[in-house]
């Protein structure tokens, strides 16, 4: 029986961890509804400041409202080419705690996808296209949209790593100290 405390299972969970890169280009091929499902089930287990889970998961099948968000929000192109979106909608009653929150989530969402083999990659909807947005998905006044996480599953290119191993990261040597800043 193997665990988390194996060797084997931990390293591939690092390796996951340690190779989640945005992916912004998606073949047409739909995502299985078990994945999404799997991807949410993680999504939910996200830790957030009082547990207030201040959250709702909109997800986003429709080509032609994947579209529209794009249209929105150009920074999000990718999303029009994604198989789905998960746009995360915060609630809004404490904006600097949530955004942490909404972080945190996005970036769990991130390490699922790349765990069971789909791209994906973060979209911010720019400030212009929060209203179009919210229009759109009937996110009600008060709530927010602002991150999505498109999903797909890779094309070829896509699939290539993007740079040299570590090559795309500061390095540790640049990045800590130890018990000082200086
Ligand atoms: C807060 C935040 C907002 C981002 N917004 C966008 C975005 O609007 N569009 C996009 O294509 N990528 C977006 N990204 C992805 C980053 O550009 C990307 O993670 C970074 O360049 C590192 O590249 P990598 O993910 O391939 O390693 C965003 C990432 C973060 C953390």
């Amino acid at each position: 029986m193997s665990s988390m405390t194996d060797p084997q299972p931990t390293r591939e969970l690092l390796r996951t961890m340690r190779r989640v890169r945005s992916v912004r280009a998606f073949r047409p091929d739909s995502v299985p509804d078990e994945l999404i499902t799997e991807i949410l089930e993680v999504a939910r287990w996200t830790g957030s400041g009082s547990n207030r889970q201040p959250w709702t998961f909109v997800v986003v099948r429709d080509p032609a409202t994947l579209g529209a968000i794009a249209a929105a929000s150009p920074n999000v192109r990718h999303v029009a080419g994604a198989a789905a979106a998960l746009v995360i909608v915060m609630d809004g009653g404490m904006p600097e705690i949530e955004t942490f929150d909404e972080g945190r989530l996005a970036e769990r969402i991130l390490v699922a996808a790349t765990a069971l083999g789909l791209a994906s990659a973060i979209g911010w909807i720019v400030p212009a296209g929060a209203a179009p947005v919210a229009a759109l998905l009937g996110v009600p006044e008060g709530r927010r949209a602002r991150t999505l996480v498109s999903l797909g599953y890779p094309t070829e290119e896509g699939a290539k790593p993007k740079s040299v191993p570590g090559a795309a990261r500061r390095p540790l040597a640049e990045l800590v100290r130890f018990e000082r800043f200086s």
